[in-house]
């Protein structure tokens, strides 16, 4: 089972920063996520919210898509998580695929697609090329047009599917028409039914967010090919 590092190793460090980036693969984890916003100045950020509120210090009430990336790139995405993190600014994309590159997958959600940061499909596309990485990144979004933008402009690219609130049938249909590799869904709507049947149509499935050992024994037990997990150092016993 692939354990999936969730915004790093954020369950000791704060999350999608490079301390946790860091400490996943010092743990040996094979794989971590990441979450991509883009700036008003079209820079890749990696950061789970669309503002600073929850994370940032100083607060701020700015969004990502109206902060230029040099306003970004200074904020203190660490202190809210221990003072020791205080030096912690949000990464580049790029520079979390400079550290993983060779050691691990990188799955990257997008936060959102052109709806919201215009061109950042594209953009993230021409980066995964340029750096030969496509192998190595799957691609997921709960924007299920972001997912038919990708796959519009890569038929390589590799894509998983964040189920969210969609209903089964509709998702298999976009899953086929999309050909994700994978089903991403959260702990709360999988089953053991879902797993065969996600299973029968070719599609692994990958579980978030997975921190507990009697869960990820259940899961195991079920099949499921991955977890995103905020303690990468759990394994399936
Ligand atoms: O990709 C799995 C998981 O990261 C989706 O939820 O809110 O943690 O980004 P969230
Ligand atoms: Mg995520």
């Amino acid at each position: 089972m692939l354990i999936i590092a969730h915004r790093g190793a954020s369950g000791h460090a704060p999350e999608n920063t490079m301390v946790a980036f860091r400490l996943a693969l010092e743990t040996g984890a094979q794989a971590v996520e990441l979450d991509v916003h883009q700036t008003q100045d079209n820079e890749l950020a990696v950061i789970h919210d669309f503002d600073l509120k929850r994370v940032g210090r100083p607060k701020r009430r700015s969004k990502i898509k109206n902060m230029t990336w040099d306003e970004l790139s200074k904020a203190d995405v660490g202190c809210w998580f221990g003072k020791k993190f205080k030096e912690e600014h949000p990464p580049r994309l790029e520079d979390v695929l400079s550290l993983a590159e060779g050691r691990a997958e990188v799955h990257i959600e997008l936060k959102a697609g052109s709806r919201i940061y215009p061109g950042i499909e594209r953009r993230v596309l021409d980066l995964l090329r340029r750096r030969r990485a496509l192998d190595w990144t799957p691609l997921s979004s709960f924007d299920h047009q972001a997912l038919f933008n990708l796959r519009a402009l890569s038929p390589q690219a590799r894509l998983g599917y964040l189920l969210g609130a969609t209903p089964m049938t509709r998702a298999y249909r976009e899953m086929a028409e999309l050909k994700v590799e994978s089903l991403n869904i959260s702990r709360r709507q999988i089953n053991a039914r879902k797993v065969q049947t996600a299973h029968d149509k070719g599609l692994k499935v990958l579980v978030y967010t997975v921190n507990a050992q009697q869960e990820l024994d259940g899961l195991a037990a079920m099949g499921v090919d991955g977890v995103f997990a905020n303690f990468p150092e759990l394994k399936p016993s």
